[in-house]
C-alpha cells in the first residue's frame, strides 16, 4: 500500500457562514500525519503542480495572471491554491463572492482580488475596507459602490463588465461609454479595470469568440479614443489565454488550466501541466456475501456468486454523485462501485481484487499502482464537466497538501 504524505491544510470552516460575513477557519494542522489515521475520505492537493501550472501561464503572456480561486479554488483549497499560484506569478486573485475574497484576506493574502461575481449592497463596506476590487454593471451599481466608499471615506476599485455574448451579466456594449463616465465623475470611485467573459473559447468554433473579441476589442478602441481607458482590461479564461493571445489585453483570468484540468475536450493543456487533485479514501469492511445478498438502499445490486463486496466511507454527502456505474481504484485496478450510494457510504465489487483488505487504499480521483481515475473520466460518467466534479467535493473532505 502506497504510504501518504500529509501536510494538511485546511480550508474547511468549523461552521458554516452563519453571521452575514464572519470568516470563521479552523486552525491548521502543524503536525504530518497519515490522513487515513484520521479521516475517512480526504483529497490531496499537490501544490507543486499548482505553483508549476501557474509559471506555465505566466511565462505564456505578456499580461498579469490571475489565479480564478473561487468556489475554494475549484475544490482544491482556495487559500493554499491562491498561495501556490501567487509562487508561480499570480498577481490577482478571482473569486465569485464577497465571502470569498474576505477569506483571502483574512489569511493574510496581499494581492489584488477582483469579485467577479455581483456584490450584494451591504457587502461592499467591507470590501472597500478590504481593499478589494469589485464588478459593476450598471448605474445602480456604481451609485451603490460610490456611497458604500464615501462613507467609509474611502475609494472602491471597479471593474466594470460588459456582455458581448454570454447573455448572463455586464453591461451592453453600447452603454458602456455613459457608464464609464458615471464612474469617472466619482470621487469615491476608482475605475480600474474594464472586462467582458467569453461563452465558447473552449470550443474548436472561434466565429463566436471572434465575434465577441471585436464587440470588445470596439469599445477598449472607444475608450481610448475618449481617454476612458482603465488600467486593467481582461477577458481571457484558460482556452483563450493558451489559444487566443490576442484575447490576453493586461490580464488573463485563469481556472480550470491553473488545477491542470483540460478546458475541454477539443483544448487539451500542454504537456508541463500537471493535475493537482487526488480524491481518496479507504476500505473500511470487506465481506463474501453469498449469492443473492441485495446491497444497499433498494438492494439495486444482488449478488449473482458468492462476491467479495467493500465498503469505503465516501457518499453522496461527500459529492460522490448518486449515479450507476461509478468506478474507483483499489489494488491498481478499477473496480465498480455497486448498488445505491449512500450519504456517507458506498460499496464496491471486489472479486478482481481478491488480495483487498480493510484500510486499503480507495482513489476516486487520481493514480494508483499505474492506473489513474482522470477528473474528465468522472465527468464524462456523470455527464458533466471537470469543473463540476471537482467543486463539488464537499467542504467535509478536508484538503491535504
Ligand atoms: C468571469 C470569469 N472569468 C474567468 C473564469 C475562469 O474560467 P476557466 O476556469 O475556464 O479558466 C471564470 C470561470 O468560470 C469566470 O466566471
Amino acid at each position: 500500500m502506497e504510504s501518504c504524505r500529509a501536510s494538511p491544510f485546511l480550508t474547511q470552516r468549523t461552521s458554516d457562514y452563519t453571521h452575514g460575513m464572519d470568516i470563521q477557519t479552523s486552525a491548521p494542522y502543524t503536525s504530518a500525519v497519515d490522513p487515513r489515521s484520521k479521516h475517512a475520505t480526504w483529497v490531496e492537493v499537490d501544490l507543486a503542480a499548482i505553483e508549476g501550472n501557474a509559471r506555465a501561464l505566466a511565462g505564456s503572456t505578456n499580461a498579469r495572471l490571475m489565479a480564478v480561486v473561487k468556489a475554494n479554488g475549484y475544490g482544491h483549497g482556495a487559500i493554499e491554491t491562491a498561495r501556490a499560484a501567487a509562487r508561480g506569478g499570480a498577481a490577482w486573485f478571482g473569486v465569485a463572492r464577497p465571502e470569498e475574497a474576505l477569506e483571502l484576506r483574512e489569511a493574510g493574502l496581499e494581492n489584488p482580488i477582483l469579485v467577479l461575481g455581483p456584490a450584494p449592497k451591504d457587502s461592499l463596506e467591507q470590501l472597500v475596507a478590504r481593499d478589494i476590487s469589485i464588478t459593476v454593471c450598471e448605474r445602480e451599481h456604481i451609485i451603490s459602490a460610490a456611497n458604500a466608499a464615501k462613507s467609509g471615506e474611502s475609494v472602491v476599485k471597479t471593474h466594470l463588465k460588459l456582455d458581448t455574448g454570454m447573455s448572463r451579466l455586464g453591461a451592453k456594449p453600447e452603454e458602456a461609454i455613459a457608464l464609464a463616465r458615471e464612474l469617472r465623475a466619482f470621487d469615491s470611485v476608482s475605475f480600474e479595470g474594464l472586462f467582458t467573459h467569453f461563452a465558447r473559447a473552449d470550443e474548436p468554433e472561434a466565429q463566436l469568440t471572434q465575434a465577441q473579441l471585436k464587440r470588445f476589442n470596439e469599445v477598449v478602441s472607444d475608450f481610448e479614443a475618449a481617454d476612458l481607458r482603465p488600467p486593467v482590461v481582461h477577458a481571457a479564461n484558460s482556452a483563450a489565454t493558451l489559444m487566443l493571445a490576442e484575447a490576453h489585453f493586461d490580464m488573463v483570468r485563469v481556472g480550470i488550466a491553473l488545477y491542470g484540468l483540460q478546458p475541454s475536450k477539443e483544448w487539451l493543456l500542454p504537456q508541463e501541466f500537471r493535475p493537482a487533485l487526488q480524491w481518496k479514501s479507504q476500505l473500511s469492511r470487506v465481506r463474501e456475501l453469498p449469492a443473492g445478498s441485495g446491497v444497499s438502499y433498494g438492494h439495486d445490486y444482488v449478488t449473482e456468486n458468492e462476491e467479495r463486496i467493500g465498503t469505503f466511507p465516501v457518499g453522496y454527502g461527500d459529492g460522490l454523485r448518486r449515479t450507476k456505474g461509478n468506478q474507483v481504484l483499489i489494488g491498481g485496478k478499477q473496480v465498480p462501485v455497486v448498488g445505491r450510494i449512500c450519504m456517507d457510504l458506498s460499496m464496491v465489487q471486489l472479486d478482481s481484487v481478491p488480495e483487498a483488505k480493510v484500510g486499503d487504499e480507495v482513489v476516486l480521483i487520481g493514480n494508483q499502482g499505474g492506473n489513474a481515475i482522470s477528473a474528465e473520466q468522472v465527468a464524462d460518467h456523470w455527464g458533466s464537466i471537470n469543473y463540476e466534479v471537482t467543486c463539488s467535493i464537499g467542504r467535509r473532505v478536508p484538503r491535504l497538501a
